[in-house]
Formats: C-alpha cells, sequence, structure tokens
C-alpha cells in the first residue's frame, strides 16, 4: 500500500489508531447505552463492506496501525465476516492489529473465523455474572450466551479483556468477584466508568459509581500498582498482585487522557470524529461516493482535532453517541 503522509494533529499527536463501528444496531439495549425503543438508522445511510474497507485504507495509507471494530455491537452487521477476513489481509501490510469490541452474544459463531482472519484479541464486555441482573442491565441478554461466546473466544486461543461498566446499585458488589472470575479465566478486565453518552431512560447519575472509589474499596483486599504501559487511550492499568490480573480503569469523568490522544473513532455513517466529548466530526460518505480521496478530510480532521473533552455527567451529547462505540480501547 502506498504510504502516504502520517495523520499528525494541530497539537503534534500521531494518529495510529482508529476505532470502526461498523453498525448502529445491536441485538441488546443496555441501560446506560440506549434507549428501549431505539430507532435505528436506515440501511442506505450506513456505509457498506467495500466502503468501510475503503475508510480503513485511507487511515492505513496514513499511519494508522491499529484498527477496532465496534458498534452497535459489530457481530450483528450483516457480511461481518467477509469485512474482518477482508481487513485482516491488511494484516503485516501497514496494519499491525485488528480488534474487536463486542457484547458477545454471537462470539461462539464468529470466534474461529475471527481468530482466522488474525484477529488475536476482542474485548467483551460483561457487567454481571448473575443472569437475572445481566438480563435487567441488558433488558434482553441471556448471560449463558456471553459465557458460552467467551469460552468459545477462549478455545479458538483468542485473548481476552472483559470490559465491565461499574454501576450504583446494580453491579458494585460484584466487581471484586469480577476480578476473580477473570483472573481464574486468564482474562483481563477494565472497569468504565458511566459516561453522559447517548439518550437513555434511566437517570444516569443514579448510577455514577466513581472509579477512584471503587479502587479505594479494591484495595482493602488486594495490592494495586500502576502499571507503567500507556496505549494512547483513556485507560489507567494496574497490577492486581493478589491475583496476576491486570485491572483498567477508564475514568472520562475523573481523570484527563485527552494528552496522550493517539485515536479517532469513525461511526458507521462515515462520520468521523477527532474527539469522542466534542461534536468536532468531518463527512466522509459523500467523498466516497463521488470516488474521490479521502485525504482532504483527513487533513482537514486533523486540523481541527480538539484538545481534549468537556463531559459533564449531567450533560448528554447524544449526537456523538449514537452510532459508535465508546470505549473498550
Ligand atoms: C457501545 S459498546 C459497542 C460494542 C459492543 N456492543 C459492546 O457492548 O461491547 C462499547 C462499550 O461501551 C460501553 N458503554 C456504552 N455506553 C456507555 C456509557 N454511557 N458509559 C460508559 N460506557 C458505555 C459498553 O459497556 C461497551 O463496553
Ligand atoms: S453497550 Fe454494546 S451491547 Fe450494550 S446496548 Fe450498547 S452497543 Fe449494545
Amino acid at each position: 500500500m502506498e504510504r502516504r503522509p502520517d495523520l499528525i494533529d494541530s497539537y503534534g499527536r500521531r494518529i495510529s489508531y482508529v476505532r470502526l463501528s461498523v453498525t448502529d444496531r445491536c441485538d441488546l439495549r443496555c441501560r446506560y447505552c440506549m434507549s428501549e425503543r431505539m430507532e435505528f438508522l436506515p440501511r442506505a445511510e450506513l456505509l457498506t463492506l467495500e466502503e468501510l474497507v475503503q475508510v480503513a485504507d485511507a487511515f492505513i495509507a496514513r499511519g494508522v496501525t491499529r484498527i477496532r471494530l465496534t458498534g452497535g455491537e459489530p457481530l450483528v452487521r450483516r457480511g461481518i465476516g467477509q469485512l474482518v477476513t477482508w481487513l485482516g489481509e491488511r494484516l503485516g501490510n501497514g496494519l499491525e492489529e485488528l480488534t474487536l469490541t463486542t457484547n458477545g452474544t454471537q462470539l461462539a459463531r464468529f470466534a474461529a473465523d475471527l481468530r482466522a482472519a488474525g484477529v488475536r484479541r476482542v474485548n467483551v464486555s460483561l457487567d454481571s455474572l448473575d443472569p437475572d441482573r445481566f438480563r435487567h442491565i441488558t433488558r434482553r441478554g441471556e448471560l449463558a450466551d456471553v459465557l458460552g461466546g467467551i469460552a468459545a473466544a477462549k478455545a479458538a486461543g483468542l485473548r481476552l479483556k472483559v470490559n465491565m461498566v461499574a454501576l450504583k446499585g446494580l453491579n458494585e458488589d460484584e466487581i471484586a468477584p469480577m476480578a476473580r472470575w477473570c483472573a481464574s479465566e486468564g482474562h483481563d478486565l477494565t472497569l468504565i466508568e458511566t459516561m453522559p453518552l447517548g439518550t437513555v431512560e434511566d437517570d444516569r447519575t443514579d448510577h455514577y459509581l466513581p472509579l477512584d472509589a471503587v479502587k479505594r474499596n479494591l484495595e482493602q483486599s488486594f495490592t494495586l500498582t500502576p502499571s507503567l504501559g500507556r496505549t494512547g487511550g483513556p485507560a489507567r492499568y494496574y497490577d492486581v498482585a493478589e491475583l496476576g490480573l491486570r485491572l483498567g480503569m477508564i475514568t472520562p469523568l475523573t481523570g484527563n487522557f485527552c494528552t496522550g490522544c493517539n485515536r479517532v473513532r469513525v461511526a458507521a455513517t462515515g462520520t468521523v470524529y477527532g474527539c469522542l466529548g466534542q461534536d468536532q466530526k468531518i463527512e466522509l460518505r459523500d467523498t466516497l461516493r463521488a470516488g474521490q480521496s479521502l485525504d482532504p478530510a483527513l487533513d482537514a480532521l486533523m486540523q481541527a482535532k480538539p484538545k481534549g473533552h468537556d463531559f459533564e455527567i449531567a450533560a448528554p451529547r447524544p449526537a456523538v453517541a449514537r452510532h459508535m462505540s465508546v470505549t473498550g480501547g
């Protein structure tokens, strides 16, 4: 692939990581993420599989080495197996890593294909190990499907990281048990603070649980040592000595992770956001459909990428959130 100038924003940050949403649809309705009566976009507004590959290629040609597929739920996108195969063909030719963030409900079906296409790691979202609570939080999910998916992924040789949104009154008493379970299964664990994204019926302030309080609580039972490696993403990592567990914490409201930001996010419609917490965006779909180069749009994105986000828990930003995954990097 022809290499063109790297993507470097006006604050000198080099963009090497893209989160690519492949659909806005999902088979679950997690309370903190989607409305019960979610309205999805007409299909024509979503990029086709071929267009998603074109977007990926445009980023790879500009120095992006890691792509994470997300959604909505990426594994409910029709043709996702084909898309992963196509993107997998870019590995070793500019692309260094292809990963996926999934709710795991369809993972048993896809695990072997993902591995065959070159995926080595997946993030699976799992907020509870109790079937009733899981159904309550996701409004419809069957825990057994997700656990089956996780087991299949492990058997296929994929490394797993569990993403758990910490929710006051819903799963806070399960955080230590989840850490033990992940350690015993050989999975990493990342805890996520709820973010003020999207339009949902629940009042998120009711379930907002600051991770500094979670950390203090865990430290009553475990030794948490800050881990040196940063990924350029929003997580801080700790080694939990007693469990041999790598524990990530994503604290968008209480922590600042913008200085080293190396990423941009592409919605399934082809809208690229320079930052999750700001509305700065560039549309790629019309340019793609006109058969034109995406480079000028990517350059404009770099010029305008904001210095940082400005979340407030009471101020949702539905325009940003609707078609994209927010975390799990
Ligand atoms: C939007 S989902 C998309 C991928 C896939 N459907 C999944 O659930 O993993 C990506 C991640 O964002 C998290 N998430 C969604 N809404 C959130 C919110 N309001 N605050 C914090 N995390 C959220 C989910 O828990 C999940 O780990
Ligand atoms: S967090 Fe993931 S699984 Fe849950 S509703 Fe949102 S997109 Fe679907």
